[in-house]
């Protein structure tokens, strides 16, 4: 700063009435994904900067006695308490919603000296919780200019509210209002630009099959779980040493190819069945991955009746989603992102992948491997998933159209749940505790479904005409089983465009009382959150009707 701030002031101080008063104004530090040429003097790193902010206003408060506006400070938290990156509007330069707000929020307490916190000056775009979470993030500033604070906004309590009023998008209206009439404007005009906002403005846009994409069988067992199962493990290699593990069962005594159910597991391979011959990662794969435990084998066994799937004859093949991309928030930098950036890119741009695109995209590649096994019919593949998991199944199955049949399994919020029912889980909950799973554009709409230009009926409808299967659970009211069904109804009518029967005189069914309408399935089981026998009993049932 020196010599030039005692210049400056000096040259300032004559020429302005003797009552005027210096203040130093705090700037604030950049989105984690700013292009602005500077960054790099931060190592691209938010913290990096925001840390050398502080310090540079505490040495210029110090030396000069001069107050401090915190704006840096209450962007910082407005950031950790709620915001995340959705306060910029080109990665430095304030939004004009909640980043002016919160700026003009820490300018007004420090000029006047009186607390924002309840001040009812209230920006027509901003709701009550924005407002809210900008004053406490000015406020808190103000009192501890060179800390972040945790105002308590970051957590927002679910509500469980059947009467919140709501417009659903007509998945049957195309964005310039025209009605969709026939299978050709749905598939052409309308499916192309619903697509389009899911992939640019939801889950992100994920790379094509890798030109180098190798697969490697490096194991067989042929006489797998009691002789019934033919065993595979099959590296899939998108990059030079770099993969991700598939395990697949086939049944020996039945036809093949095989239809089979394609689903990826939370905790590991080892964790599906207590089968021996099923590998661990090296510890070079757990180290690069950030993995720092281990699950026992066998350790989710009850959620894969492999001989119930096996006898029923159908193949199961799945991979453990970390090995795409660990689920935490790291940046991005320990799964398959990096390995797909351009030159110089050190962040996914706001239109592109999350976690959630990154697990589907495993699915598609996974496929690709089937598609080179005479042992399935790559044609059949029944892309399913449990939570999280089915969030992406139904990614997957929307935007990659071979998968044969979808299964839902209480996917909830971000998956077949309607946002706009605002019932549960909410796009400000979820992005809250898993800022990773979604594009860096989805968080618009944090707090703000009311500005979702479509809903997730219309994720569903992108799977029309396959057949698409919804399953909730009674006691898992977080992922909203009514949102969870009502979509599936709405987006029924787009099946009805195929002349296939739709939902539109069902009702709610009854716990443990699946309804089954043309290529579409529903039923919501008694229990909790979780995907249980009963779940695959309806599943493998639906699917023999398609697959067989
Ligand atoms: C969390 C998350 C849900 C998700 C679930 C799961 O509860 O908030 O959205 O479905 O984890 O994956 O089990």
């Amino acid at each position: 700063f020196e010599p030039f701030l005692s210049e400056l002031m000096a040259y300032v101080r004559e020429r302005v009435p003797a009552k005027a008063k210096f203040m130093w104004h705090q700037t604030w530090a950049y989105e984690v994904d700013a292009t602005h040429g500077d960054f790099p003097k931060y190592d691209k790193d938010q913290n990096k900067m925001y840390k050398a902010i502080v310090e540079g206003s505490q040495w210029v408060s110090s030396t000069f006695g001069l107050p401090v506006i915190p704006a840096g400070t209450a962007v910082q938290n407005a950031r950790v308490n709620g915001a995340r990156n959705n306060i910029t509007r080109d990665g430095f330069h304030m939004n004009y919603s909640l980043g002016r707000y919160t700026v003009a929020c820490a300018w007004f307490e420090a000029i006047y000296g009186c607390n924002v916190v309840g001040n009812s000056y209230h920006p027509s775009t901003l709701s009550d919780n924005r407002v809210k979470m900008a004053q406490l993030a000015a406020h808190a500033a103000n009192q501890n200019p060179f800390h972040t604070t945790d105002t308590g906004t970051g957590k927002i309590e679910p509500v469980y509210d059947e009467n919140v009023q709501y417009t659903l998008p007509d998945a049957l209206t195309t964005e310039d209002g025209t009605k969709v009439k026939n299978r050709a404007m749905w598939e052409k005009t309308r499916r192309e630009e619903l697509l389009e906002m899911f992939t640019t403005e939801m889950y992100g846009r994920a790379p094509s099959r890798p030109e180098n994409l190798n697969f490697k069988v490096f194991e067989t067992d042929s006489c797998a779980l009691g002789g019934i199962a033919i065993r595979k493990q099959i590296r899939i290699y998108y990059a030079k040493d770099r993969y991700f593990t598939v395990l697949m069962y086939t049944p020996k005594f039945a036809k093949r190819p095989c239809p089979a159910f394609l689903g990826i597991n939370f905790d590991g391979n080892a964790t599906v069945s207590l089968d021996p011959g099923i590998t661990y990662l090296d510890k070079g794969q757990i180290w690069r991955l950030g993995l720092y435990k281990e699950y026992p084998r066998g350790y989710n066994a009850r959620r894969w009746p492999l001989e119930l799937i096996i006898s029923r004859g159908y193949g199961i093949v799945t991979f453990h989603n970390a090995e795409v991309d660990p689920d935490f928030d790291d940046s991005f930098r320990n799964g398959v992102h990096p390995h797909f950036y351009a030159k110089g890119q050190n962040y996914p741009k706001p239109d592109e992948w999350g976690t959630i695109a990154a697990w589907a995209w495993g699915l598609s590649r996974t496929l690709d491997y089937l598609e080179t096994d005479a042992d399935v019919d790559a044609s059949k593949v029944a892309v399913f998933g449990h939570s999280r998991l089915s969030k992406t199944a139904l990614w997957a199955g929307a935007s990659d159209p071979r998968f044969a049949l979808v299964i839902s399994n209480n996917s909830g919020c971000g998956g077949a749940a309607l946002s706009k029912r605002h019932y549960g889980e909410n796009l400000q909950i979820i992005q809250q505790k898993f800022p990773h799973w979604f594009c860096g554009n989805f968080t618009k709409y944090m707090d703000n479904e009311e500005a979702l230009p479509f809903d997730q009926h219309e994720l569903l409808a992108l799977i029309a005409p396959r057949p698409l299967y919804v399953a909730s659970a009674s006691e898992d009211k977080f992922s909203d089983p009514v949102g969870e069904f009502l979509s599936l109804k709405e987006a029924s009518k787009v099946y009805g465009l195929y002349k296939l029967p739709t939902f539109s005189n069902v009702s709610m069914p009854d716990i443990n009382k699946p309804v089954v309408k043309g290529r579409l399935g529903y039923h919501i089981r008694q229990g909790k959150h979780e995907i249980t026998t009963y779940d695959w009993f309806q599943y493998l049932d639906f699917a023999d009707r398609f697959l067989k």
